[in-house]
């Protein structure tokens, strides 16, 4: 090939780069399987979604997006579809309409709940659920034998690395005095948070937490505020609660829904001074 048909094809190439606005990276990023794309500084992405129950639309043209390591905070009056949202992201209700994205690549609505919970989105119900006849430990160990069928379980022995991020989160919830109790001797607060113990056995990447000091002491809410505030960077989190307190002590973002969409966000003293949230829900 001649010099200058060598020059001429390099000035194609230049020219096609210039054409995609000279990125390095684009269309042929690879992507690790089991990896979340967070490269759009998104873990989670919702736009537009929508679902009506009999007419009625609980969740209306909602749209919100939450960074890789975030402690997002969601608050609002009852019935502003905070529980319903959480449903959608974790595959419980199939929206009408709009998307949902779990990184840039994953988009949730074509994955069952038990799928989306193995990608690594756990949830936490407002009631506990934790196995009241079983010890902590045996709490923390069955977290991680979900699905994997009878005969594996009962044959089941952690292995060195499972046993040590075991020791670690009994550390992480407080309970690494308790681990021999029978959960259901356990106060609601420390429930709870075998509860999240039980999630973290998991390694999610992301945590929705629906009130979850919803009935506890003042003094276990502060324990999971500094709980909460340890999780945040290795976790994303998305937290619901009513107890303004509770908020103030954790929140850096704060996203208040009404009737089924944002109505503002912001830091606390933002949307605590924004008259519409006042008027909806703060000013009761
Ligand atoms: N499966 C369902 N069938 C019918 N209606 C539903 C269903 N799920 C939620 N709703 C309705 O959707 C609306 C939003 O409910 P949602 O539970 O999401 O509110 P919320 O913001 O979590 O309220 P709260 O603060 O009281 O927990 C409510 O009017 C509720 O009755
Ligand atoms: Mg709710």
């Amino acid at each position: 090939m001649t010099p200058d048909l060598l020059e001429q094809g390099a000035q194609r190439l230049r020219g096609r780069q210039a054409g995609s606005g000279g990125r390095q990276a684009g269309f042929g990023r690879v992507a690790a399987a089991g990896e979340v794309d967070v490269t759009h500084g998104r873990i989670l992405y919702l736009e537009g979604v929508s679902v009506s129950f009999d007419g009625f639309k609980a969740i209306n043209n909602l749209s919100l997006d939450i960074a890789p390591g975030e402690l997002r905070c969601v608050i609002g009056p009852n019935g502003a579809g905070k529980t319903t949202m959480m449903d959608i992201i974790t595959g419980k209700t199939r929206p009408d309409q709009g998307t949902v994205f779990f990184g840039s690549t994953i988009d949730l609505l074509r994955y069952s709940e038990p799928q989306i919970a193995r990608m690594g989105i756990g949830r936490k119900f407002q009631k506990p659920t934790v196995f009241e006849q079983l010890t902590v430990f045996e709490n923390l160990e069955l977290a991680l034998k979900t699905d994997k069928g009878v005969k594996s379980s009962m044959f089941f022995r952690l292995h060195s690395e499972q046993s040590d991020r075991l020791a670690e989160i009994l550390q992480t919830i407080h309970l690494a005095e308790s681990v021999t109790r029978p959960a259901g001797t356990l106060s609601h607060g420390q429930k709870q948070w075998l509860e999240i113990g039980m999630l973290l056995m998991q390694d999610p990447k992301l945590l929705l937490l629906d009130e979850p000091v919803a009935g506890m002491t003042d003094e276990e809410t502060a324990r999971t505020a500094e709980l909460f505030l340890s999780l945040k960077g290795r976790h994303s989190l998305m937290v619901v609660e009513h107890d303004m307190s509770f908020i103030k002590s954790i929140s850096e973002i704060v996203t208040v829904l009404s009737e089924g969409s944002v109505l503002a966000q912001g830091t606390l003293e933002q949307v605590q001074n924004d008259e519409r949230v006042i008027e909806v829900y703060l000013g009761r």
